[in-house]
């Protein structure tokens, strides 16, 4: 059996694990929500970790707010940078493996080509700073961990774009999204696969990988889809990024370069509109 501690799991990816857990048999998980498990504290982190023998500790965990962080500095350093810290630290005392989760948001958009996990960074925001503080401290910490940046999630849980699209399509005739964000959405489910099949390859290949769907979409050609799959009558706009100012400014290009984490570990990846159809028939399902 493989111990797998799975931090946040009420957060999109930590529900996209538990559904998916039952299928991974050779897997045995522990999941914390927040309240069980704040990984801002030292003590309870070291009190889940000495309760079990974990082999691995999935950090799903994260202040994800992008515009609030740009005023709640503090707790956003206190959960993506200490909290990362913290687990590191634990992981070590431990001899657990990290897995943890990041973001594009770490780049700063200026790139034409798609990123490469050793590329410069360069975060815009409060969010992707202290992300990529997080990183750092992991870097600084361990040797046996794997870092995963990932772009746009999202998934049948939580809040995301693409739930968010379909309730304004229910609540208004006319809609403004922008064009010239460039990225690539992300399947939560298709994320926490990939990563359980890390875990299930025992590899030791650690490092930073890249992850997020194939296809380099704006959020105006997302929201097309969406609309397209779901036969809303929306009128759809396409906006400019300085038409729709934000508290924290985004990149505006900020594909991920997948190939290190399909060619080292065999990770397949699925395109954007495959997994989107996937979630959007999730979501009729539920509503049936
Ligand atoms: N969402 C995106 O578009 C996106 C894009 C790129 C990368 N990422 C990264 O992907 C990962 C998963 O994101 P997500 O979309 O699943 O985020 P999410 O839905 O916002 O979930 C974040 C979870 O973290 C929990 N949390 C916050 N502070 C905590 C603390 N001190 N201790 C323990 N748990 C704490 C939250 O607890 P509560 O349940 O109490 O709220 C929530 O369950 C994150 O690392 C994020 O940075 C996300």
């Amino acid at each position: 059996m493989i111990r797998v501690l799975v931090t946040a799991k009420n957060g999109q990816l930590g529900q996209c694990f538990q559904n998916l857990a039952p299928q991974y048999a050779d897997i045995e998980f522990v999941f914390k929500t927040s309240s069980e498990l704040d990984i801002t504290n030292k003590a309870k982190i070291e009190g889940a970790f000495g309760s079990h023998s974990f082999d691995y500790c999935i950090n799903c965990a994260a202040y994800t707010a992008v515009d609030k962080a740009e005023e709640a500095i503090e707790l956003a350093d206190k959960v993506n940078h200490i909290g990362a810290k913290l687990l590191a630290e634990s992981c070590k005392k431990f001899n657990v493996t990290l897995i943890h989760v990041s973001t594009d948001f770490v780049f700063d958009g200026k790139a034409t080509v798609p990123y490469l996990e050793g590329d410069i960074t360069n975060p815009l925001g409060v969010y992707g700073k202290t992300k990529l503080k997080g990183e750092q401290a992991i870097l600084k910490t361990l040797k046996h961990y794997f870092i995963i940046r990932t772009s746009w999630l999202y998934s049948e849980y939580g809040n995301n774009f693409l739930k968010t699209m379909l309730r304004l399509a229910e609540q208004r005739d006319e809609l403004g999204v922008v064009g010239d964000q460039v990225g690539g959405p992300t399947y939560a489910k298709d994320l926490a696969e990939a990563i359980l099949q890390i875990i299930e390859l025992k590899t030791t290949h650690y490092g930073i990988y890249h992850y997020s769907n194939e296809g380099e979409i704006s959020w105006y050609e997302f929201a097309k889809e969406i609309f397209r799959l779901s036969g809303s009558s929306v009128k759809l706009n396409k906006i400019e990024t300085k038409d729709y100012p934000t508290p924290a400014i985004r990149p505006k290009y900020s594909i991920l370069n997948t190939d290190k984490i399909s060619r080292l570990l065999s990770i397949k990846i699925p395109n954007w509109k495959v997994s989107l159809e996937k979630v959007y028939s999730n979501l009729l399902k539920q509503k049936v």
